[in-house]
């Protein structure tokens, strides 16, 4: 499978390239600034707004403290009227970096770093802020609380808008087995922020390892979104992995970081003939409901992993995974 992004140009590498890129990318050089902006003050009554302009407090090394380049960005929105003047960096945007990894410090950022979400966002704006703050790499308005995809077959899909610049980003997260990378569509699927230890990650791989160590073991990861805990699963040592997820966009993302990961797409089903979307050596990947999963499995796995979104019931869930397997993990 061809690693492309949509926007034609090098937002997705391999984990290989992402791992050795994200190694001190967000570190300061000697001569940075940590700038001593308060979050909670308004910001134009720390920096006055004019003096803002994509050279404002950059370092000869070319990055700017996260700080300083969401105050530009609140300045920008000042100026659209769509902050107050009163609006502090508390209430400014959300910053998505990428590739994102648990830091122990606020960032300072280079060039195409940083999407940024906001509810209160325009095009207008967003163009603006495409235009004099490099280190955006793309502008979404959206509401970071709303989930989104699809909680469920019988709800509606929830997607945030891209406004300016290509949303795709990616997450790394720490494994046992090491680190995986995670891409996203950021407008199409759920944000969730890599800590230093993913409890999810965390229950998977304490689970394989009680009820499969040293064992052949199969798994679903019937809930897939991006594939985080099937893949975890190909590199704990699963035989085989199906991957399922009713969101289409997940899919492909799915398909994409097995990929980028090292499990190498054997086909990518466009058509989506039979609901399959990719396949490899030891996995399929489909776009199903998990209640109808049944109908192209004809082998019951060792392990189903079920991950709903928070305040979907979980019951209807479990009962499509019980068929499906001889064990499951409700995450
Ligand atoms: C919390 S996310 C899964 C996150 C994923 N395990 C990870 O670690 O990245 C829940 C997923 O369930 C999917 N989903 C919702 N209803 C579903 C259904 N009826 N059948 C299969 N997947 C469903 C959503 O599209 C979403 O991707
Ligand atoms: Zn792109
Ligand atoms: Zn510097």
């Amino acid at each position: 499978m061809e690693l492309k992004c949509k926007c034609g140009s090098t937002c997705i590498s391999t984990a290989e390239e992402i791992l050795i890129k994200a190694k001190n990318t967000f570190n300061p050089c000697k001569n940075c600034l940590k700038p001593s902006i308060k979050k909670f003050t308004p910001i134009s009554k720390q920096i006055s707004l004019n003096s803002f302009d994509s050279q404002f407090e950059r370092c000869l090394c070319g990055k700017r403290h996260l700080d300083l380049v969401m105050a530009h960005v609140l300045k920008l929105m000042i100026r659209e009227n769509l902050q107050s003047k009163n609006a502090t960096l508390r209430n400014a945007c959300a910053p998505l970096i990428t590739p994102a990894y648990p830091l122990q410090a606020s960032p300072y950022l280079g060039e195409n770093s940083l999407i940024v979400l906001s509810p209160k966002m325009n095009q207008k704006c967003a163009e603006k802020i495409m235009e004099e703050v490099p280190e955006v790499k793309a502008v979404i308005k959206g509401e970071s609380q709303n989930v989104v995809g699809l909680k469920d077959s019988s709800y509606n899909p929830h997607v945030y808008e891209t406004l300016a610049g290509c949303d795709m980003r990616c997450d790394i997260m720490n494994t046992p087995k090491g680190p995986i990378c995670v891409h996203k569509d950021q407008s199409e699927i759920h944000i969730e922020f890599p800590s230093h230890k993913s409890a999810k990650i965390t229950s998977t791989s304490l689970f394989i390892k009680k009820n499969f160590h040293n064992m052949d073991f199969t798994v679903i990861d019937a809930t897939s979104g991006p594939g985080t805990l099937g893949i975890f699963s190909l590199m704990a040592g699963a035989s085989k992995v199906i991957f399922n997820d009713l969101w289409k966009p997940a899919t492909h993302m799915t398909a994409l970081n097995l990929e980028v990961n090292g499990f190498k797409v054997d086909f990518f089903n466009e058509k989506l003939e039979k609901c399959m979307i990719a396949c490899g050596k030891q996995f399929k990947v489909y776009n199903l409901d998990i209640r109808n999963l049944n109908s192209v499995l004809d082998e019951k796995f060792d392990l189903c992993i079920i991950d709903p979104f928070p305040g979907v019931n979980p019951k209807e869930f479990e009962d499509a995974a019980k068929k499906l397997s001889k064990k499951v993990l409700l995450i």
